[in-house]
């Protein structure tokens, strides 16, 4: 009897798998064929062909006390550390530097006294035991940028006062710390953006009252140029709403850079701006009124594809004069809609589109299953201590393969408030690190409607449904003792008990970890790989055959978190290199 029974539930499920299957074909795209297409329309909706799932998500609480108040967030390849930072004027922290070692603070006015500081203002974060380890910046980190170089060094650049011109280097060890080269960037960098190229050096673009942007000289040597960008100037208005620019680099390797409601797309190589965009309606986009802002994911079909579209999306953020109000303690409502632009078309539009709820100072982060997850910030108010009311405690998903109006879940909310100077990151195992939060300008624990936030949550989204386990691939292959090079076939052994593994069913997905601060994760891409083959083994064990990207300008030198996705469902990601 037990047995007859279990032969019908396996029928049962193998025929709602199947009718699943059959109901997204014939599959629209010529995914496999590239080479002739010159474009292909990247988020036509198809019918989904994702397992169900009614979750909506899950929190768990990861750590009472990350001891650094998380302004600044980026994991580290290959050690399962995450980097906290804050800045180093806010006062003590919950942790001193190891060893009685203090820090001499900079003196910015005449007559102050010398002293020193003792406490860290940064931490290495243990992402299994939450343990962390104190690490020592010297000058002040304070609303600065950064991102992970080709060899996995965090490169880290601007801030204020005797940080504004630094860059620093933090190289992933056991007991590694930070290495500063003070004044090796041409001007005070703060509440700019940074982002990698396709020969792997950095840009930084912008900050405050700084229109120009500059490259991140070699290690050790100091910049003498920088270059006009205009957009800047033109889009500061009475509070700026232009800082921490929107840069990304576009798949032909062009930046899109997005100021207010202004964007344009600059050539890095003839620092030419090329084209400017339409501009986004509905307000401000860029701190303080700080809206998100992600690329969606690239879609490769093949080698040959003589454009690879490559589409931007923006949300949220807050009217022009919102700031000026919340001086004022009136909140406005934040910006409730989004807009989408194709930026390798040479005349595209903003498709605009609703949020669910408004929200201001969000993280837009890239899944790995190619959807968008907004979380964090608030529905009322701007950036700016003690400028936001109504925390935004339910993430949202965003599906950019669905068809409009089907594309926004809502999805399990949080009990704490992640507003101002809060952070998150997507985790190798699919979980999402969600951290900081401080709306005052030091630490504060008491009497404040919205005390410093020094829990670290984890939050688990839809497609780790428990009831999805089962249907969760488990890569096999290791990949740290190689680098990849572009334009490579390469293969992944994965297990799975799943049977159907079609290449319709699968994706091979690769992210780039990014450097998330004030609602902008500088330098994050999703890039979703053409398949050539599956293999089917004996047992559960499956290879899938899939071609590394084309070039640089697509894949900047690196790490990658890789994942091998079935039916909407991610592996655990494993680091990979390329360049
Ligand atoms: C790693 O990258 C950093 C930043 O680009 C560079 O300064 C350093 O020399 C590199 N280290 C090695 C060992 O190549
Ligand atoms: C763009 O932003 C500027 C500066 O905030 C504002 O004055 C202008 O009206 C905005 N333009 C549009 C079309 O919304």
């Amino acid at each position: 009897m037990e047995v007859f029974l279990h032969i019908t539930l396996c029928l049962l499920s193998i025929l709602f798998t199947v009718s699943l299957a059959q109901a997204q074909l014939p599959f629209p795209f010529n995914l496999f064929g590239g080479g002739d297409t010159d474009y292909v329309e990247p988020f036509r909706a198809v019918k989904s062909n994702d397992l169900p799932t009614l979750y909506t998500g899950g929190w768990e609480l990861h750590s009472q006390n990350s001891k650094v108040s998380s302004m600044h967030l980026i994991l580290m390849p290959n050690r399962n550390k995450a980097v906290i930072f804050d800045a180093t004027v806010f006062g003590p922290s919950l942790i001193r530097l190891p060893n009685g070692i203090c820090r001499p603070v900079p003196i910015r006015r005449k007559g102050e006294k010398k002293s020193v500081d003792c406490f860290a203002h940064s931490v290495e974060y243990d992402l299994d035991t939450a343990e962390v380890r104190p690490l020592m910046v010297l000058t002040d980190t304070w609303c600065s940028s950064g991102g992970l170089s080709a060899n996995g060094t965090l490169v880290q650049t601007g801030g204020w006062n005797d940080g504004g011109n630094a860059v620093r280097y933090l190289r992933g060890c056991a007991n590694c710390d930070w290495q500063e080269n003070q004044g090796a960037l041409t001007g005070q960098r703060w509440y700019s953006t940074q982002q990698i190229l396709p020969d792997g050096s950095f840009i930084v673009v912008g900050g405050r009252r700084m229109f120009s942007y500059e490259f991140v000289p070699a290690e050790g040597q100091k910049n003498t140029i920088n270059y006009k960008l205009p957009l800047l100037r033109e889009t500061t208005d009475n509070v700026e709403n232009n800082l921490y620019p929107f840069v990304h680099l576009s798949t032909d390797g062009n930046l899109f850079i997005l100021a207010n409601n202004r964007s344009i797309l600059l050539n890095p190589i003839t620092k030419t701006v090329i084209r400017e965009f339409p501009v986004l309606a509905g307000g401000s986009r860029n701190y303080p009124a700080s809206g998100m802002s992600a690329l969606l994911p690239i879609k490769l079909h093949g080698v040959n594809a003589k454009v690879i579209p490559a589409e931007v999306m923006v949300c949220g953020g807050a009217k022009y004069e919102a700031a000026k109000l919340a001086e004022k303690g009136i909140f406005l409502p934040a910006i409730q809609n989004c807009g989408r632009l194709q930026i390798t078309l040479p005349n595209p539009e903003w498709k605009m589109e609703t949020m669910p709820t408004p929200r201001v100072m969000g993280d837009m982060l890239n899944l790995p299953t190619g959807d968008i997850l907004l979380i964090n910030g608030a529905k009322k108010g701007t950036s700016g201590w003690l400028f936001a009311e109504d925390p935004s405690l339910s993430p949202v998903l965003y599906s950019p393969m669905k068809s409009a109006y089907r594309r926004f879940t809502t999805l399990t909310a949080s009990t704490i408030p992640r507003m101002y100077h809060s952070t998150s990151a997507v985790l190798p195992d699919g979980k999402i690190l969600v951290a900081g939060s401080n709306t005052n300008n030091v630490y504060k624990f008491k009497d404040v409607k919205y005390p410093t936030e020094l829990r670290i949550e984890k939050f688990w989204p839809p497609y780790l449904d428990p009831l999805l386990a089962v249907h969760r691939p488990t890569i096999l292959t290791s990949f740290t003792r190689q680098t990849l090079n572009y334009g490579q076939n390469f293969d992944v052994a994965f297990t799975l008990a799943d049977p159907f593994v079609t290449r319709p069913n699968m994706k091979v997905t690769m992210y780039a970890p990014p450097f998330t601060t004030h609602g902008f994760s500088m330098n994050q891409r999703l890039i979703e790989l053409a398949i050539t083959y599956i293999k089917h083994g004996l047992t559960d064990t499956k290879t899938v055959s899939a071609i590394t990207p084309p070039s640089s300008k697509v894949a900047p030198p690196g790490y990658y978190i890789m994942f091998v996705v079935f039916r909407g469902v991610p592996s655990k990601g494993v680091w990979i290199k390329i360049g």
